[in-house]
């Protein structure tokens, strides 16, 4: 009977017949056993193994690489190298063999076109894949789909994020269905992981058909300038379907996707500088749903304030500042990893830290298009907002919105339903939420950007806020279209009846008196008022009523 801390174990020193592995030379292992000696077999599996390897990591070619970083593009390993912390990529299934086509004469290839596996980033363990357009154009075969699976799903037992480093040219041909199929795999493992862990999509190459859903399911996606592209139907088909003559380039180029469709999150102008800014981004997130950000202390003082901000919204309200001055203001260290710049740059949304704590911001931005909520700015922000709940990132907002984007084009094209994404968004977010009302917070758009009526926890307004249901003019010319009309002098009339609303309503006074405001701050002191808010808000416990889940308008 064995009572004590120690391990617990009947040793029996009987032969290990098959023990592959002799003792380190001078290492004394506690008990004697028998060695095989290294007879010539076990030198011949040794070879196998290594020129397996060898044959695995080269098999595209020396002259596939050189047409490969002829295009500027760096190798599948190459990348991965930037990508993690040297020394930390550890490589699962670099002998799995591709299973080869329906056709004849089709070579199979060790590691099938992908190199999947995991390492760290700043020491904390990430899953990636890398698809290597070297062999067979990094197409998308059975083995190669399941190398992917197996690294997605290991992801997500162990709780870290999982990066996809995509250069393909799609579904292999030579698989057909199995090709198919084998996406279909990768996408239900992109739905299962998301709000489970992080998922990072870099698009270094192309990305064509069907294969552009994966990407699109996963968190961020990153695109290299001139080197990568994603469409779900090509020029040539564009061609034969609709007569129009397009490059790959203005059909789904890094620009198109960053600045009209919002598919990239982010673009880079080369290999090095994706996989750098990738680092950064995962710097600011959790490794899971289970798991808080990292805290990152960069020696700025939480109680710092800015007397700059006291001046920052111009005394005309018609005139625009730029919120990014506030945001690089408040924020640790003026460090902001903004997402989707170019996309909707009416709102702007990004992550950043507050007390070394990640914070997800999402701002209206005065100096574009007056800060006004539109259908591209609802969907960027409020799929911002579900990323940030769904992996406890605190919220942010900073409020300066005069109203949702009026117009036939706006209407038809679904202003109802998008504004309602970003409405449904705040809504259901259950992590700390903050509100900072700079100026204008003007009907349906104020109540949607985290206002206390759709329970936001803290509120804050800055002494420029105007909360109201409409612009001084508008509300005028409404209230008061008949004196206006009937007036000798109209213009005199209304702005007479402007400054009337402008001074009952447009302030924060009225809505502090109502306590929808918890507190109306000088902007000087916005940082500290956050900090020390986001502090208090860290416990908080919500829940819901049960449900499988909501109905978000899509
Ligand atoms: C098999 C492929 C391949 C593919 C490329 N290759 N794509 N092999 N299946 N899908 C091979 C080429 O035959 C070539 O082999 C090598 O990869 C390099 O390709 P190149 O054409 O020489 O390179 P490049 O000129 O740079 O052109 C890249 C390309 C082009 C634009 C990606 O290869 C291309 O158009 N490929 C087909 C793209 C496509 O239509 N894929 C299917 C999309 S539909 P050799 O032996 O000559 O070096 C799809 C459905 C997914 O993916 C559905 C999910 C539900």
């Amino acid at each position: 009977m064995y009572c004590g801390t120690g391990r617990l174990r009947t040793i029996t020193k009987k032969p290990i017949i098959e023990n592959r592995f002799p003792p380190l030379p001078g290492r004394d292992i506690g008990f004697r056993y028998q060695v095989r000696s290294m007879d010539t077999q076990y030198h011949a599996t040794l070879e196998t193994l290594e020129r397996l390897r060898a044959e695995s990591i080269s098999a595209g070619g020396p002259q596939q690489k050189e047409a490969q970083h002829q295009k500027g593009k760096l190798m599948a390993r190459e990348r991965l190298d930037l990508l993690l912390d040297d020394g930390s990529f550890e490589e699962f299934d670099v002998l799995k063999l591709g299973r080869g086509g329906s056709l004849r004469d089709e070579k199979s290839y060790l590691g099938d076109g992908v190199i999947t596996g995991h390492g760290s980033i700043d020491g904390r363990e990430v899953f990636v894949f890398s698809q290597d357009f070297t062999v067979i154009g990094g197409s998308l075969g059975e083995a190669h789909a399941q190398k992917i699976c197996k690294v997605m799903d290991l992801a997500v037992k162990v709780g870290a994020p999982i990066i996809g480093l995509n250069d393909s040219g799609g579904a292999r041909i030579q698989e057909g269905v199995d090709a198919l199929a084998a996406y279909g795999e990768i996408f239900h493992r992109n739905v299962r992981a998301s709000g489970v862990v992080p998922q990072i999509s870099c698009i270094m190459g192309p990305c064509a058909g069907g294969a552009v859903y994966s990407p699109s399911i996963t968190d961020f996606v990153f695109m290299v300038e001139d080197s990568s592209y994603m469409f779900v139907t090509g020029p040539s088909v564009v061609k034969t379907v609709t007569h129009q003559d397009i490059t790959s380039e203005d059909l789904g180029g890094a620009r198109v996707h960053a600045q009209k469709s919002g598919v990239a999150h982010f673009t880079v102008p080369n290999d090095v500088l994706c996989l750098r800014e990738v680092r950064r981004l995962i710097s600011y997130l959790p490794s899971s749903n289970q798991h808080r950000a990292p805290i990152l202390d960069l020696s700025d003082s939480p109680e710092r304030s800015d007397p700059v901000l006291d001046y920052l919204v111009p005394g005309n309200s018609h005139q625009t500042y730029d919120m990014h001055v506030l945001i690089h203001s408040i924020l640790d260290g003026a460090e902001f990893m903004e997402v989707h710049a170019g996309f909707a740059r009416n709102i702007i949304c990004g992550l950043g830290r507050l007390g070394g704590q990640t914070v997800g911001l999402v701002a209206n931005q005065p100096a574009v298009l007056a800060g006004v909520l539109d259908n591209d700015a609802s969907f960027k922000a409020g799929r911002f907002v579900r990323f940030c709940d769904a992996f406890n990132i605190p919220l942010i907002s900073l409020v300066d919105v005069p109203g949702f984007m009026p117009g036939p084009d706006q209407e038809h094209g679904g202003i109802i339903r998008h504004g309602a994404k970003l409405l449904y968004a705040f809504t259901e977010a259950t992590v700390p939420r903050i509100s900072v009302i700079i100026r204008k917070a003007y009907g349906g758009a104020y109540l949607v950007m985290n206002s206390k009526h759709i329970h936001c926890d803290v509120n804050y307004a800055w002494p420029t806020a105007e909360i109201a249901v409409m612009g001084p003019k508008g509300a005028a010319e409404v209230i008061h279209r008949k004196a206006i009309y009937e007036a000798d002098d109209p213009e005199s009339v209304l702005n007479e009846k402007m400054e009337e609303y402008r001074s009952t309503f447009a302030n924060p006074f009225l809505a502090a008196q109502r306590g929808y405001i918890d507190d109306v701050i000088f902007p000087r002191h916005t940082r500290p008022h956050l900090i020390r808010t986001l502090q208090v808000l860290d416990s908080k416990r919500t829940k819901g009523p049960d449900r499988k889940h909501g109905n978000i308008p899509l």
